[in-house]
């Protein structure tokens, strides 16, 4: 993190809501997500989610165990394999679709792209990423959408983690920034190809979702 801007910081209308710029175009709306109604039936969506498309520990085209276990709802995937990273229709475990993004979902993610300037966000699929302690996520860009003008919405429920944000250079060191529940982080624009990752959980526990953190990424993808 850079530069006089990477600090601005500003208090949202409503309680502990604040907002962040992280770098250009990247902003992290604190406790977004964080109604006390909301956090409860974001949850409950993102169980449904995982009851009927179950968590797995997907493998790179390099051989490697991702840490992190994941999911999809929504008309696409993302998957890996020995083959590579694409976006499926079909759950490869199932051969099922996917299951359809729930409505508080869309609908908050919808909300936090207008937030910050990106109105009529269709995001036509959400990754759900589950940590457990000792997960991470290396520095990757997200590069398999075909719709790049349309920005990237991360949703963090249950432990807080370090996402580290850079910028489209791989060599320059990423900004630190926590993230907790109900925190929500958009990228897009000029950050949209920006390197990010997620430093290594620490234990913990969280009152809902106990030694774990999801996070949901909803993506434009054609
Ligand atoms: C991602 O980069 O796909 C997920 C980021 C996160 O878990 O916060
Ligand atoms: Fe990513």
């Amino acid at each position: 993190m850079t530069g006089a801007t990477a600090d601005l910081f500003e208090a949202l209308p409503g309680p502990g809501l604040s907002q962040r710029l992280m770098a250009p175009d990247a902003v992290l709306l604190g406790g977004f997500a964080r109604g006390k109604d909301e956090g409860e039936a974001l949850v409950c969506a993102v169980e449904a989610v995982i009851a009927s498309a179950p968590l797995r520990h997907l493998v790179t085209p390099g051989g490697y165990t991702m840490s992190v276990a994941m999911t999809n709802c929504g008309a696409l995937g993302w998957v890996s394999d020995r083959a590579g990273y694409r976006y499926e229709a079909l759950d490869p475990l199932s051969g099922r679709p996917w299951p359809a993004m729930p409505a508080c979902l869309l609908e908050l993610a919808v909300r936090a792209a207008a937030q910050v300037g990106f109105a009529h966000f269709r995001p036509d699929a959400c990754l759900v990423n589950c940590y457990e302690p000792g997960a991470r996520l290396s520095l990757h860009q997200d590069k398999d959408e075909l719709d790049l003008s349309a920005p990237i919405v991360s949703v963090s429920l249950g432990l807080p983690v370090v996402f580290l944000f850079g910028t489209t250079l791989r060599s320059d060191r990423p900004g630190r920034h926590w993230l907790a529940h109900g925190d929500v982080v958009v990228w897009g624009g000029a950050a949209r190809l920006a390197y990010h990752g997620v430093a290594p959980l620490a234990d913990g526990h969280h009152a809902r979702l106990g030694r774990r953190r999801i996070n949901l990424t909803f993506r434009t993808v054609r």
